[in-house]
């Protein structure tokens, strides 16, 4: 199963979506004088809200959507740059150029997220924002980055797709820049199969993001009228029926974090032992939701060859990942083929360009990196080799056997 979430769909998921079903209301708006409109979305959103520790959340019904949302909400267009890392998913880059505003890659450093120096050094008075992905379920340097956006006056977003559930330093992902962007997809901590949430503390973003994912209406209004109306918006509205799953998938996330985070301290015990590898770099191990355990090789030859034993891959081969594997974002092919970012000599006149080789720190370290899944099985990242949440002891025992003797066989 690709995420702990959907791993664990089970009879409460289930009662929640027939409740929805049989009340007649699929939409997020409804009657609240009827006793059988349940109002899940709006329930999932503040119970997303108060444990992400925020006073705001907008569902919708993607991770991209709410990404977009935020861009275009927080005022980022043409002419502007936002920094993203070059080891991300593809989405964190796409929503940039829809926004119509230019990616510009930054290094990842051993926690295989954001460089915080070299994010500095790409700051420029374009700069707008800066995207934080807090990749394979654990929170990037956000002290440092926090405090870089702060100083040149800019965003810091989070991208929190790949982990919901972390914290930093005690404060939850998605509460520490000015907003966050949650995906629940099959391969995230829970799922609704797809959805997402923006989440943040700014009234005045809350309402901004609201209307922009509900053709412009003003928060929470009944779903027929023709209310205030602050701009033109689009539909990116989560169902009632993901809301259902996602309510019962929230009361397991605690369940969730505690187990992989002991499937995963076993695991990475076993192996610990082993010559010449090492761990990703976790700025805060507390605050990590194990969903991935990162090893490293010393070379990027031993990273190939001990993966493929194994039946991975090493991260920089995942073409969903990694930007050299993009090669729409490498040919910057947009749907309309012209325009802003990419073609928007009046609001960009300099050259733009992505190429293999423009991040050499990211592209060594990703050549030398797999993950062993330990609830998240990803084909494209190769984490398929390791456990489910529904591991056992034994299970665990056989995979650090595998890994131990193949990455032997080329370690010693
Ligand atoms: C880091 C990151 N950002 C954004 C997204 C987009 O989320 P969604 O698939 O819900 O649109 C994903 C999804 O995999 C992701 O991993």
């Amino acid at each position: 199963m690709p995420g702990p979430g959907l791993d664990l769909i089970g009879e409460a998921e289930i009662a929640e979506v027939v409740e929805v079903l049989r009340s007649g209301y699929l939409a997020r708006f409804g009657p609240d004088d009827d006793p059988r409109f349940g109002a899940k979305v709006r329930h999932l959103e503040d119970a997303v809200s108060s444990w992400t520790g925020v006073h705001h959340a907008v569902a919708m019904n993607s991770g991209t959507s709410a990404l977009l949302s935020l861009f275009a909400t927080l005022g980022i267009g043409p002419g502007d740059e936002v920094i993203v890392p070059g080891f991300t998913y593809v989405a964190s880059i796409s929503a940039i150029v829809y926004a119509r505003a230019v990616p510009v890659l930054a290094e990842v450093d051993e926690t295989l997220n954001l460089d915080p120096v070299d994010v500095e050094a790409r700051i420029t008075p374009r700069t707008r924002a800066i995207l934080v992905v807090h990749m394979l379920g654990n929170p990037a340097r956000l002290d440092e980055l926090k405090a870089i956006a702060d100083r040149h006056g800019i965003a810091l977003i989070e991208d929190c797709a790949q982990a919901f559930g972390a914290s930093y330093h005690g404060r939850k992902v998605g509460s520490i820049g000015v907003a966050g962007a949650i995906s629940f997809n099959v391969f995230k901590t829970i799922t609704s199969g797809d959805g997402g949430m923006a989440v943040t503390d700014d009234p005045e973003l809350y309402r901004r993001l609201f209307a922009f994912h509900d053709q412009g209406h003003l928060p929470l209004r009944n779903g027929v009228e023709v209310g205030a109306r602050s701009m033109l918006g689009l539909n990116f509205r989560m169902t009632e029926l993901s809301g259902a799953v996602l309510l019962a998938q929230l009361r397991r996330l605690e369940t969730i974090l505690a187990t992989l985070r002991a499937n995963k301290a076993m695991l990475k015990g076993l192996i610990a032992e082993q010559a010449g590898i090492s761990f990703r770099a976790l700025p805060d191990p507390d605050g990590d939701i194990a969903t991935h355990l990162v090893v490293l090789y010393p070379s990027s030859q031993v990273a190939r060859d001990v993966s493929r034993e194994l039946g991975s891959r090493v991260l920089a081969d995942s073409g969903w990942h990694i930007y050299t594997q993009m090669e729409h974002l490498l040919a910057q092919r947009t749907a309309a083929g012209k325009g802003c970012p990419f073609d928007c000599h009046q609001f960009y006149p300099q050259p733009i360009e992505y190429r293999a080789g423009m991040l050499p720190r990211t592209e060594d370290i990703v050549g030398r990196a797999m993950s062993i899944g330990i609830g998240v099985a990803d084909p494209n990242l190769g984490s398929t080799f390791g456990v489910t949440i529904r591991t056992d002891q034994a299970r665990i025992e056989a995979v650090a056997d595998r890994f131990l003797e193949a990455a032997g066989r080329y370690l010693g």
